[in-house]
């Protein structure tokens, strides 16, 4: 791990109800006591949730963010879609972009420079996400796909003080596999460099997300290049996220 803040970003994909509450009470308790104080935990929640959690976490060191927003903002006719000015509008902080999941569902490096764009205009602070699928870690192609996601996704961006990275293998994804150490140490490095080179931005903030768990967080919290956790299927059960932060800053 870095020596900044350690990012801790629970992302419930299409998961929790109103009964979701009850736990957050737990992780907001333990996020009072000073035990925590190098973690910087952020809840993405389902839309449904967030106005509730924005509330109830109100005054903690929990912040709030969604897991996409549309590529136009305001207000306008796109049934079922939500725009970075309304989320920003209930108090949300954070939006993931660039997921795999909303990749596999269409969403191209153009749409994901969209976004991108609309979001920090608004003054979201932006999760994006990147990383390469099993065949091309295979193929090893992976440092050319996230150069290219990179360019693409982050073009005409002029400011990236809202921007944190995340690493994200999508094969490692809810799969229980997670790379080697040093291949995650290798891949951030050149996120990192990229950044640095091109954008000249020194400190640029990488996460790393797949199959994070509080078994394998142990092994995890040793790469020494990585600013935090994206979490998926752990950050539901308010004991494993508990144990994963403790383990990781303590
Ligand atoms: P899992 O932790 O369930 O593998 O999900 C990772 C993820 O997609 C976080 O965004």
């Amino acid at each position: 791990m870095t020596n900044n803040n350690i990012y801790f970003v629970a992302n419930w994909k299409m998961y929790g109800n109103l009964r979701s509450l009850k736990s957050l009470n737990k992780v907001i308790n333990i996020a009072k006591s000073n035990l925590l104080k190098k973690a910087k935990i952020i809840y993405c929640p389902p839309y449904t949730l967030i106005d509730q959690f924005v509330k109830k976490t109100k005054n903690t060191k929990i912040d709030i963010g969604a897991q996409d927003c549309h590529f136009k903002n305001g207000s306008g006719p796109y049934t079922g879609r939500i725009s970075a000015n309304q989320l920003k509008s209930i108090g949300t902080k954070y939006v993931i972009l660039g997921h795999s999941e909303k990749r596999s569902e269409g969403d191209t490096d153009q749409i994901i420079n969209k976004k991108i764009l609309i979001a920090n205009q608004e003054k979201l602070k932006i999760i994006l996400c990147v990383g390469e699928t099993y065949k091309e870690n295979k193929n090893k192609v992976v440092l050319n796909v996230l150069k290219k996601q990179l360019n693409s996704s982050l073009k005409n961006l002029k400011k990236f003080n809202n921007i944190i990275l995340a690493y994200e293998p999508i094969w490692s994804i809810g799969t229980g596999l997670i790379p080697l150490n040093s291949e995650i140490t290798k891949n951030v490095n050149f996120i990192k460099n990229i950044i640095k080179k091109k954008y000249k931005i020194q400190n640029i903030k990488v996460l790393y997300g797949g199959s994070v768990n509080q078994n394998n967080i142990n092994i995890l919290k040793k790469i020494n290049n990585i600013d935090g956790f994206l979490i998926g299927g752990a950050s539901q059960n308010y004991n494993k996220l508990i144990d994963i932060v403790k383990k990781t800053t303590i």
